[in-house]
């Protein structure tokens, strides 16, 4: 149990220098033999995260489901699905990770629940009760349609009907996960209490899912179309045709965050909104009293090239500025090797990217698996489970170790993990000081010498990124070909490189040439100091 903290308000920013790490824990490690990661397998597994050089450690949801959205569609929020563990289990990880010097956020998914949640079982059995304002029941338009034209993030209408009141629900994901109505003071005070209650259970913040979903507009009108539509060959591109003025992005939903903001702030717990929209929309919800900390999601698509990448940079750094998570991955998007090419070139050029993210002011976030360098695992359309389609792949599980599905389950994983080979494995990674891993490690150590405070500058030329900060500059070849970096006058090292065969603290001259995808950091010496 947490009691608030009277010293609040001076360690209010713990999270600025953070290294965060995003836990699928479907797919982390079992620790029961059922074939699906658990808090347990968790547990056993906290000490790596230390090792690797993590501050903040995110558990994607463990609550109560039907699964649906594996977890992401919650039928008692306040408890552990037994599939998961129990609250007793997620104590003991709280209290290791507390132990090894680690805090742990958890995922508060709020734009929605399960539809057999049973505030959603009481709204739908009675037209007239008190539940049935805790969603978004309408009735449909005069043709007998759905009430307005929003469509789901997963495909299709965002509205299904009940055929026993003839009205329809709301639900931007599946049906199965119907959204809340935000305007509802009863929703709203239902939050309070369970934002509360996993405070005092010393969570240390939450991520909040879909944080630009939560309010729509009272009108709930019609969508604009886009001028310019995409393609329409998946479930994005059919959500990209519109512009969403009514459904995400409504002003309302800092109302939200100010509110739960009261009641983490007295804890020192951090919130970080999944914001699903452009780095200048993001801005304004991060004002004021509003969320602490927005993921971007610039950098989940972005193509290799220098131009592309700079502009991420400068757009996130201008908008979202130290409140930006940097982060290049999580569980709902390709791995970046895999994006990038896959082979030894997609590693690469994954960790030339997350080398630049690292240097920037506010928390880095690696998603589980980013620091083996895996790509996505192959799931045959027969084993496919994930409802939107495509996610599959970025979700199998960790390879721990050489022998029966590579030391993350006795039993059997429940996603096939016949893509990974031995060097894949957490254990060969440790042994190897060249592996992706030992790479990751080195970084994030690196990324302590940089100073927080140091305002960004940028370098660079035509294919190389580049910034510095006060006594540090970070650099990366966003090419195919070998490129110059000219160092700013003084006496530099190189204390870091994404290539393990350059010599760190090799003092660079006026200028150095990187390799193709190869990263670095170097470090300002005072005048006159030799190579180390
Ligand atoms: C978030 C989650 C995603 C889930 C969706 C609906 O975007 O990251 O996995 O499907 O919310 O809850």
């Amino acid at each position: 149990m947490s009691v608030p903290n009277p010293q609040a308000a001076k360690r209010r920013d713990w999270w600025r220098a953070a290294v965060g790490y995003e836990v699928y824990l479907r797919s982390f490690a079992d620790g029961d033999g059922d074939g699906v990661g658990d808090l347990r397998g968790l547990l056993a597994h906290l000490e790596h995260l230390a090792w690797l050089g993590i501050d903040l450690v995110w558990i994607t949801p463990f609550y109560p489901s039907p699964m649906a959205d594996h977890g992401y569609d919650i039928t008692d929020h306040c408890e552990v699905d037994p599939r998961y563990g129990t609250l007793g289990d997620l104590d003991a990880v709280i209290a290791a990770a507390h132990e090894l010097g680690m805090r742990v956020v958890i995922d508060l998914v709020a734009n929605h629940t399960s539809d057999q949640h049973p505030w959603f079982r009481a709204s739908l059995a009675e037209l007239h009760g008190s539940y049935r304002g805790y969603y978004l029941w309408r009735d449909g338009d005069a043709d007998g349609g759905p009430p307005n034209n929003w469509v789901s993030y997963f495909g299709g209408p965002a509205w299904s009907r009940d055929p026993s009141s003839g009205q329809w629900w709301a639900h931007l994901f599946l049906p199965q996960q119907p959204d809340l109505d935000w305007s509802s003071p009863h929703v709203a005070a239902a939050f309070d209490r369970i934002v509360d209650f996993w405070l005092r259970r010393a969570v240390d913040g939450f991520r909040i899912d879909v944080a630009q979903g939560l309010s729509k507009h009272a009108s709930l009108a019609d969508n604009p179309r886009r001028s310019d539509p995409m393609p329409d060959d998946g479930p994005r591109q059919a959500f990209e045709r519109f512009e969403h003025r009514y459904d995400i992005g409504q002003p309302e939903n800092v109302a939200i965050f100010e509110r739960w903001r009261a009641l983490t702030e007295p804890y020192d717990a951090v919130l970080i909104g999944e914001v699903y929209l452009e780095p200048e929309a993001i801005g304004p919800y991060l004002r004021g009293h509003g969320l602490d900390l927005a993921f971007s999601f610039a950098f989940v698509d972005l193509p290799w090239d220098a131009t592309a990448v700079s502009d991420a940079l400068r757009a996130t750094l201008r908008h979202l500025g130290p409140g930006s998570c940097w982060t290049q991955a999580s569980h709902d998007e390709p791995r970046p090797p895999t994006r990038f090419g896959a082979g030894a070139v997609g590693r690469a050029r994954a960790l030339a990217i997350t080398t630049l993210l690292a240097g920037m002011p506010g928390p880095l976030v690696l998603y589980q698996g980013e620091e083996l360098g895996l790509e996505d695992g192959a799931v045959p359309a027969d084993a496919a489970v994930d409802p939107m389609g495509g996610r599959d792949g970025c979700r199998t599980p960790i390879p721990w170790s050489t022998g029966p599905a590579w030391g993350f389950t006795t039993g059997r994983p429940w996603l096939p993990m016949d893509s990974w080979t031995a060097s894949d494995t957490v254990e060969a990674q440790r042994d190897d000081s060249s592996s992706s891993l030992h790479r990751h490690r080195a970084l994030l150590s690196t990324r302590r010498r940089i100073d927080q405070d140091a305002p960004v500058t940028w370098l660079g030329g035509s294919s190389i990124v580049a910034y510095r900060r006060a006594d540090h500059l970070v650099a990366a070849c966003v090419s195919d070909e070998p490129e110059v970096l000219e160092v700013p006058s003084g006496t530099w090292a190189i204390v870091f490189s994404t290539h393990a065969t350059r010599r760190s603290t090799e003092v660079a001259g006026p200028s150095i040439g990187l390799r193709p995808a190869e990263a670095v950091i170097l470090e300002r010496r005072p005048a006159g100091s030799r190579s180390g």
